[in-house]
């Protein structure tokens, strides 16, 4: 690779071309292109078989899907959340109706700060909506213990968790509800998509029935729901994408392992979160940009730039600061004193299973001032 080819923070899982025909040319003969169609019914199988769950409901992307769990479990009032996440997360509250309440994160973690969430709740907050951030998992225990001590639900926003495991079990067996992203950045992708996991049948069933207008038979609609349906095409693209996974996993993990070895004696820039062998999908790589580093967190965002290397910093801004939500008491800056700084010194290099050693030598040496 020439030192001035473009390195983006991430870039889509691709099978060869050729192999996504015959997909196409069944659906060219089925002329079936939506509406839970044989591919779309055999990812929802075989989704279930990977990720080690029971009930699984394809979407057209996770920001539908996060609408729709919301309103499966008839959420209202005020909702906890996290405001080191993408906007969707909280998005899909006041798409809703719902009131964000932001609540800071554990700076270990990136996740929710479950010893925080008690001090938030009031008589109208109804439900949780933790994200796993980069992938990883939130204190679900605390959180879930918290919920049953308050009688509220938890929605978790796992759009970054696609195969992540906790104690041996998928992170997904967790909270009410969990909401994947199958979106193009993501592990997994299905072009755009994304699903629900519920723990029973009758709760997919309900899911299934609101992602299809809340209709359930011809002539019979029971709910408002919404046109979430995800189409053949790119179900059939995620029965292929699903066939060479763990082998993206792999790269995934090499690429991660190379980075830390790279940065590891570069001072001021630190790893902050574990290798987590078993636990990571390495859908992010983020490093922490501390004070005794030469430049700001911006300044070595800006300088990658300036060697086509796209990093990006996510989570900034914070959700808290965009101007829906800014005017909430719960956006304050003194609230989310963790995430605020989370937000100024986080960057997330480049990390996705087309990276070569080559690149992350090109992303360490630039971090390194070579
Ligand atoms: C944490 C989080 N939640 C929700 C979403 C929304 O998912 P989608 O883009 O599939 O609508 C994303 C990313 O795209 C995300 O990163």
């Amino acid at each position: 690779m020439k030192s001035k080819d473009p390195i983006f923070v991430t870039q889509p899982t691709l099978p060869p071309l050729e192999d996504f025909l015959p997909y196409l040319r069944e659906i060219w003969d089925t002329k079936i292109l939506t509406n839970t169609g044989p591919f779309h019914e055999q990812l929802e199988s075989e989704l279930c078989n990977y990720l080690g769950v029971k009930y699984i409901s394809l979407f057209t992307n996770g920001t539908i899907a996060l609408i729709a769990a919301l309103r499966t479990l008839r959420i209202t009032g005020e909702v906890i959340t996290t405001p080191y996440s993408f906007v969707a997360t909280a998005h899909s509250l006041l798409w809703n109706g719902i009131k964000p309440i932001f609540v800071d994160i554990d700076p270990a973690t990136f996740n929710l700060d479950p010893e925080k969430i008690e001090a938030a709740i009031s008589s109208q907050t109804t439900a949780i909506m933790p994200v796993h951030c980069y992938g990883r998992s939130c204190d679900v225990d605390k959180i879930q213990k918290v919920a049953e001590r308050n009688g509220l639900k938890v929605i978790y926003d796992a759009a970054h968790s696609f195969g992540v495991q906790r104690d041996g079990g998928s992170v997904l067996h967790h909270g009410d509800l969990s909401v994947l992203s199958f979106h193009a950045t993501k592990v997994f992708n299905t072009f755009e998509g994304g699903a629900i996991v519920s723990p029973d049948a009758l709760t997919k069933q309900r899911i299934d029935q609101l992602r299809n207008f809340g209709y359930v038979d011809e002539v019979t609609v029971v709910s408002p729901g919404i046109n979430g349906k995800m189409s053949e095409i790119s179900a059939a693209f995620g029965l292929l994408q699903l066939k060479g996974i763990d082998e993206a996993l792999l790269k995934r993990r090499m690429i991660d392992s190379c980075y830390r070895k790279g940065l590891a004696e570069i001072a001021g820039i630190r790893c902050p979160l574990e290798p987590g062998e078993k636990v990571s999908n390495h859908a992010f790589f983020p490093i922490l940009v501390q004070p005794d580093y030469p430049l700001s967190r911006d300044a070595l965002y800006q300088k990658l730039r300036d060697h086509c290397i796209f990093a990006r910093r996510y989570f900034y801004p914070l959700i808290s600061d965009f101007p829906m939500y800014r005017s909430l008491p719960s956006a304050a800056p003194s609230n989310l004193p963790a995430a605020r700084q989370a937000s100024e010194r986080v960057l997330c290099l480049p990390m996705s299973s087309n990276l070569t050693v080559d690149d992350t030598i090109r992303v360490v040496d630039c971090v390194a001032g070579s």
